[in-house]
Order: C-alpha cells, then sequence, then structure tokens
C-alpha cells in the first residue's frame, strides 16, 4: 500500500516536471575518483595460506535451480578438484569432484582454474561448502531457491558494469545490505582490458577477489559484455571472451544452447533469458534460433515471470553508446512484445534508466511510424550500468528527454527486483550511498502474463497506467 502511495506521488511528480516525458534526476553525487583499487589492498588481498582457493564464485548449474556450479582457483599448485559439502557448517556429507584447466593469455599464465557440479541439490535449503586445497581450504555457504512455482517469492539483485574501482566495492557492500538471493550480473566484469600485456591477467584475478565477498555465496547469473571481449591482435590475442569464458562457465547445455554467452535458467518463479550483444544474433545465426525455440519453451504457468538480460540497452537516452542497441532492437523487439517479457535489464552505459513500456515495432524501412509508442505488450527497460568502473559515469543525457524515458540519474548504483508471487513484483534501483531501501526509483511490476487475466475493465486500465 505504501509503496504504490509512493509511485503515485512519483507518477504525480513525472507530470509536474516534464509532461508525459519522464524524470531527469538532478542529483549529483559525490563520487570517489574512478581509479581502480590497489592490488595490495585488503579488499582484493589474497587469501591467507598455502594455495588458499581464491576467486570463488558460484551460479546456477542446471535449468531449475537444483544445482551449483562452484569455480575457484589455486595459485601455486593443481591443489584438489573437489568440493564437500552438506546442511550443516562443518559436517559435509557430500563430496562432488570437477576439473582444473590453466591457460596463458600473452606472458600471463593463470593459477589453476576449477570448476565443480554440485547436482541433485534440495530446494529452498542452505548448503554449506568447503573448497578442498589440501593445506588451505575455505569454507562458504549457499541457498538453494524455492522449486519452480507460480507464486515462489524471490528477490534479484541487479548489477552492471561493476569494474574494481572503491565505487565497485560500494557497490558490492550497499548490494549486499538488500538480501538479494541471486545477482542477474548484465555484463562487463573486470575491466582488465584497460590494462595491457601481463596485467590483463591479474585484474582479471583481482577482480575474482573482490566479486567473491557476494559471489561465493550467492549465484551471479552471467551476462558477457564488451569489455569481455578482448580482442588484442597486439599481443596476438585474438580469440574473444578468453580469459572470460575460462573463468566465468555458465549452464548453456541445460537450455539447449551451443554457446556459454546465451542460455536461459528458471528459478524459482522466473524464467531468466541471457543475450549476448556481442555475438551474431541476425535471422539463421545459432542465437537467434536458439532464442527462438527458448521463447516456445517458456511456461508461463511454471515461471510466470520473464526476464531477459542483454549488455547493451535498447532504449537508452545518454550520449553515452546512443543507439548501439539498436541493431539488437531490430531484430528481437518484436518477439519481446509477443512473448510479453516483463522486464529487460542491460548495462553498458554507466548510469542508471528506466522506460515505460515501449516500442518500436511498427517502423520498417519502407514505411511505419520510427518512433518509439507506448505499448502494454512491451517489457520495461532498465539500464543498470552503474556498478562503478574505471570509466566512470556517463552524465551527457539527450534532450529533450525522449518519450519512452521515464527516469534518469546519472549515479552509481544497483537494482532489487522483489517477486511476490504470478501477479507482482517489487522493483528498487538503490544509489549507493543508500543502504537501506529508499525510493530514489522504484515500481510496482504487474505481470505481462497474469495481471492481464486476472483483472478486466476500468480497473485494469487504471493499474497498467500506472506501472508503465
Ligand atoms: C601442505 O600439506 C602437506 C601435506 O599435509 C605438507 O606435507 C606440506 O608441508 C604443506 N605445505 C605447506 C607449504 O604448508
Ligand atoms: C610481459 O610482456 C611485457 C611486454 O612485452 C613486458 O613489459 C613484461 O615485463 C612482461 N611481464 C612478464 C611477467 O613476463
Ligand atoms: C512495414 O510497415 C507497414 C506499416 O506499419 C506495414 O503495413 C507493412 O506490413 C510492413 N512491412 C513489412 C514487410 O513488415
Ligand atoms: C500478490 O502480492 C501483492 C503484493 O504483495 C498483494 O497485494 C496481492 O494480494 C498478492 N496476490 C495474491 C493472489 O496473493
Ligand atoms: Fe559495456
Amino acid at each position: 500500500m505504501l509503496v504504490e502511495l509512493l509511485l503515485f506521488s512519483l507518477v504525480l511528480l513525472n507530470c509536474i516536471c516534464n509532461g508525459n516525458a519522464g524524470v531527469t534526476s538532478a542529483f549529483v553525487r559525490n563520487e570517489w575518483p574512478s581509479v581502480d583499487i590497489a592490488l595490495d589492498d585488503q579488499a582484493i588481498a589474497v587469501p591467507k595460506g598455502y594455495n588458499a582457493p581464491q576467486q570463488v564464485h558460484i551460479t546456477q548449474g542446471d535449468n531449475d535451480g537444483k544445482a551449483v556450479i562452484v569455480s575457484w582457483i589455486t595459485a601455486d599448485e593443481p591443489g584438489s578438484n573437489k568440493v564437500r559439502y552438506g546442511l550443516s557448517d562443518g559436517k559435509y556429507h557430500f563430496t562432488a569432484e570437477g576439473s582444473m584447466q590453466k591457460y596463458t593469455f600473452y606472458n600471463y599464465t593463470s593459477g589453476y582454474i576449477h570448476h565443480c557440479l554440485l547436482d541433485g541439490l534440495q530446494y529452498d535449503t542452505k548448503y554449506y561448502y568447503e573448497v578442498e586445497a589440501g593445506n588451505s581450504s575455505r569454507r562458504f555457504w549457499f541457498q538453494t531457491p524455492p522449486p519452480i512455482d507460480l507464486d515462489a517469492p524471490y528477490r534479484f539483485g541487479i548489477i552492471g558494469d561493476l569494474g574494481q574501482t572503491y565505487n565497485s566495492l560500494s557497490t558490492l557492500e550497499h548490494s549486499a545490505q538488500l538480501g538479494a538471493e541471486t545477482i542477474l550480473y548484465v555484463g562487463d566484469l573486470s575491466y582488465a582490458d584497460r590494462y595491457k600485456y601481463h596485467d590483463v591477467g591479474v585484474r582479471w584475478d583481482s577482480w575474482g577477489r573482490l566479486a567473491e565477498r557476494s559471489a561465493a555465496y550467492q549465484p551471479w547469473i552471467w551476462v558477457a559484455g564488451n569489455h569481455e571481449i578482448e580482442y588484442f591482435p597486439y599481443m596476438g590475442e585474438v580469440i574473444p571472451f578468453r580469459n572470460y569464458a575460462y573463468r566465468y562457465p555458465t549452464p548453456h547445455h541445460t537450455s539447449g544452447s551451443n554457446n556459454p554467452l546465451w542460455y536461459a535458467v528458471r528459478r524459482a518463479s522466473a524464467h531468466i533469458i541471457v543475450l549476448s550483444t556481442y555475438s551474431p544474433f541476425v535471422k539463421y545465426t545459432p542465437q537467434w534460433s536458439w532464442l527462438q525455440e527458448e521463447f516456445e519453451r517458456v511456461d508461463r504457468v511454471k515461471t510466470p515471470w520473464l526476464i531477459v538480460l542483454m549488455h547493451a540497452p535498447m532504449y537508452n537516452s545518454y550520449n553515452s553508446h546512443f543507439m548501439e542497441g539498436e541493431s539488437m532492437r531490430v531484430v528481437f523487439e518484436s518477439w519481446f512484445c509477443r512473448y510479453k517479457v516483463d522486464v529487460v535489464f542491460a548495462g553498458h552505459v554507466h548510469a542508471y534508466e528506466r522506460s515505460y513500456r515501449v516500442s518500436n515495432i511498427k517502423y520498417n524501412v519502407s514505411s511505419g511510424s520510427s518512433y518509439a509508442a507506448p505499448d502494454k505488450s512491451a517489457p520495461v527497460y532498465i539500464t543498470v550500468g552503474d556498478g562503478g568502473n574505471k570509466g566512470g559515469l556517463a552524465t551527457s543525457f539527450k534532450y529533450p528527454q525522449p518519450n519512452y524515458c521515464a527516469f534518469r540519474e546519472a549515479s552509481y548504483g544497483h537494482s532489487t527486483l522483489e517477486i511476490k508471487n504470478r501477479t507482482h513484483a517489487l522493483y528498487h534501483w538503490n544509489r549507493n550511498d543508500d543502504g537501506k531501501r529508499v525510493p530514489t526509483d522504484q515500481m510496482v511490476l504487474h505481470n505481462q502474463y497474469w495481471w492481464c487475466r486476472r483483472s478486466n475493465g476500468r480497473r485494469r486500465t487504471k493499474r497498467n497506467n500506472q506501472s508503465k
């Protein structure tokens, strides 16, 4: 109720500020300088102990939330590929064994990279796990999601473009206070590509240690961004996504994808589709064919919430990266409307933005209106590229504010999506400095499939306008 009130005042505010267009926030954040955390800083320290596992991170390991992939790196020697786990701390009844690889990148040689699948887990259960490394094992925990279910509540955190500055650390610390159960990470991880030669690998390692404070406990659902491409002819490193691919596996096989860069997972009441902006996606490519089939596999009776993640936003009203998502919009937007995607999260632009429900699918090169128009079947597009990386903030807005833009602010921050049941989800965007859930930007998302089904007449129209 309180939320609806706040939302209503936000809508009023919109009208006062800018006619039908949205709000451009005048908030100016006091940011720390956008410099990377020094390698000898405690925040990214190598854990103590000979060959201690470092850069521990987990991600979903299957299509429905009963498996987890645990990844870690040992620096000195291969160590064990084993994870021991169980239902109480220090008592591990199960053991899983994974695999190990290492690689070289120019004159950098990685540590021993381990990936281990823990499967057949029980839903809704806290597991404790120990990453074995002989002399210096380390202990963590994770919580499995509730079973796939129509009304399963769940809380996602959304972070993008994190990098490894003091602003990045602040994003992680504030995000942790909001109790997200899983992080949807919308691409651009380490920004190690801003270094050269040996330091590229070194900065992938330091990022892994920075993210561990969250990623060892909450699964991160990975999306690849442009900073993962790392096409470096000057070093003879010309295979895209190499550092990323060795370190951050995804369960792409379990959704029939032939490539780790695009895939889908189901978790609680959500069906999450991950797309790759920087892989071929036009008609007849593997990504296009896979997505066409994946949309057909979505069952809103099991997973009412349909969420799409990508790196470059399709709707962006900043000068930074303006229209870079346009080619993907042309190819996929009509599907997003046809399959009634609830929300699309992207990153890339180092700022925050939320759209109204709009589409631009009537336009084609020979006729039709070329402007985005209100469309009740369209998703809400949200850009959360404001994790805090070295590039600093995108502060230059397009004026006049385009009609598709509901709210924009050039600050560092992160979001939460709290699914309540099949019809309602609460969405917040938080500035870094806001540890609590303050209504910097928030809305009630009504499910695009179920909300229309369960109500009709005036009430429905009114509500839809409100959540536009
Ligand atoms: C690691 O453990 C092995 C076996 O327990 C022991 O022999 C070795 O000395 C230890 N190494 C270090 C550096 O602690
Ligand atoms: C890696 O190569 C660069 C450029 O050739 C060189 O400056 C650097 O010293 C090398 N580093 C190591 C650790 O080999
Ligand atoms: C192009 O747009 C016009 C107007 O919206 C529409 O009538 C026509 O069917 C479209 N053509 C194609 C090939 O999509
Ligand atoms: C769904 O959640 C919303 C928000 O918490 C609540 O108002 C609504 O009554 C719930 N609907 C059902 C069917 O439980
Ligand atoms: Fe990017």
